[in-house]
């Protein structure tokens, strides 16, 4: 990190923080589709993952579309019809891909079967209709289709999903999320409103899976779990990026202690903004139990942050005047995913590394009462993304 820039980021965020006096207060709950400008650059993407800690194993996905930075105008009747029929970039990099992440019990890697795909095959749909209004702060269901593919389904009282990429299918239900904050307050808090180049929302820290399965085909295996009682949850993270860049170097993470019910998720790297990179972070970490409730964002909190992409370590140090949280991540080299591809302006591009089997160790400190906790969070997800990769780029290309 360049500490020289860290004093540019109160100079920012007083600029910043005028902006607010003159934007509404109301949260959305940015869980919900946006509506895509007409003009690209612009992404939305989403990801979900599933921690099995009864048998050590743990499955996500993600997907996206880009509208690229040089492409045509959607027109009108785009818009209102299927909204996606978005042309494709010059160079052809994909503007629609869709990702499993496999970390079966025997798996020492994560797994990543990735597949691309025809944005006309793509519908997000709100209330049943293409979506016309930005997120407000309540969630009314929408789904998201893709051919035979995708279907994501997320209302206030649970989420149904079913990804099939090549031999690969990942689907399941959950019940409703545990959210960040109240009123559909994300990460971001306030931030949100500023016309920041990327968003991250939390929907849901840990929401109860009731029931899930994995298949591969190719080789017949089938995993099935769930909750059931008397044991700790089967639990799934469930977030959301969008915006029309995409950070140039990040470190992201999350985990669930499913057994003591602790969890944190955080996002720390380098914005470029004014032709500076201005090193920020958004970090949640939660102990019910003990009452803690930390969130940190630039405008409350000052972090630093040492990551070693070769190593598989991070380590996030963070503190407002009511907390100080350091969370360090260790995964074993070989249990990170191949690249993994990333939004980009003119489409994917391969651009970050993932493990499913990070070891997380947190300390927090309630800062008034003086009150600290110590936690272990294993089957954590980490992940290395553009230039914080091991030598800042893709080990396999
Ligand atoms: C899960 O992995 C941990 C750490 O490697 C090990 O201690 C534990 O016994 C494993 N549990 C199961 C159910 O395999
Ligand atoms: C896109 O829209 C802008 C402004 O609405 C217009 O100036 C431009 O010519 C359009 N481009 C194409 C390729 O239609
Ligand atoms: C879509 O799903 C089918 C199976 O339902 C699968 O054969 C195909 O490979 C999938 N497409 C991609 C791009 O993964
Ligand atoms: C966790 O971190 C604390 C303080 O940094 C250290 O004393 C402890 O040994 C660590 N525990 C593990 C399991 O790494």
């Amino acid at each position: 990190m360049a500490p020289q820039l860290h004093s540019l980021l109160p100079v920012m965020l007083c600029i910043l923080t005028a902006g607010i006096l003159v934007i509404q207060p109301a949260s959305g709950n940015n869980m919900d589709p946006h509506v895509f400008p007409s003009h690209g650059p612009f992404f939305e993407g989403w990801y979900m993952r599933v921690i099995d800690s009864h048998r050590n194993a743990s499955y996500g996905f993600l997907f996206a579309l880009i509208l690229p930075a040089r492409g045509e105008n959607l027109t009108m009747e785009m818009k209102s019809s299927l909204l996606f029929n978005v042309p494709k970039s010059h160079d052809n990099a994909p503007l629609l891909c869709a990702s499993l992440l496999v970390n079966s019990p025997e798996d020492r890697k994560l797994g990543s079967p990735t597949g691309c795909f025809d944005p006309s095959d793509y519908s997000v749909l709100k209330d049943g209709k293409p979506v016309e209004h930005n997120p407000d702060d309540k969630t009314p269901p929408f789904e998201v289709k893709l051919a035979n593919n995708i279907s994501y389904i997320v209302t206030p009282t649970g989420t149904q999903f079913s990804v099939s990429i090549g031999d690969h299918r990942l689907e399941g239900e959950t019940t409703s999320p545990v959210p960040w904050g109240p009123g559909g307050e994300g990460p971001e808090s306030w931030l949100e409103h500023l016309p920041l180049p990327i968003h991250w929302f939390v929907y849901s820290f840990r929401s109860t899976v009731t029931t899930y399965s994995y298949t591969n085909e190719a080789t017949g295996s089938v995993v099935k779990g769930g909750s059931v009682a008397g044991r700790p949850p089967v639990v799934a993270h469930l977030e959301k990026n969008w915006g029309d860049k995409f950070i140039e170097a990040w470190v992201w993470a999350e985990g669930v202690n499913t057994a003591t019910d602790v969890y944190f998720s955080f996002s720390s790297g380098l914005i470029k903004e004014l032709n500076f990179d201005i090193p920020a972070q958004l970090s949640g970490y939660r102990n019910p139990a003990k009452g803690f409730d930390c969130s940190f964002h630039p405008a409350n909190s000052e972090h630093t942050l040492l990551h070693d992409g070769c190593a598989g370590t991070a380590t996030l140090d963070v503190r407002s005047i009511e907390c100080h949280v350091t969370i360090h991540l260790h995964a074993a080299p070989e249990s990170f995913s191949s690249c993994l591809v990333t939004p980009q302006p003119d489409g994917f591009r391969l651009g970050c590394l993932e493990s499913y089997t990070a070891v997380a160790n947190v300390t927090a400190t309630k800062i008034l009462s003086g009150d600290k906790d110590h936690q272990i969070i294993p089957l954590s997800a980490l992940e290395f993304g553009g230039l914080y990769m091991c030598n800042g780029k893709c080990p396999d290309v």
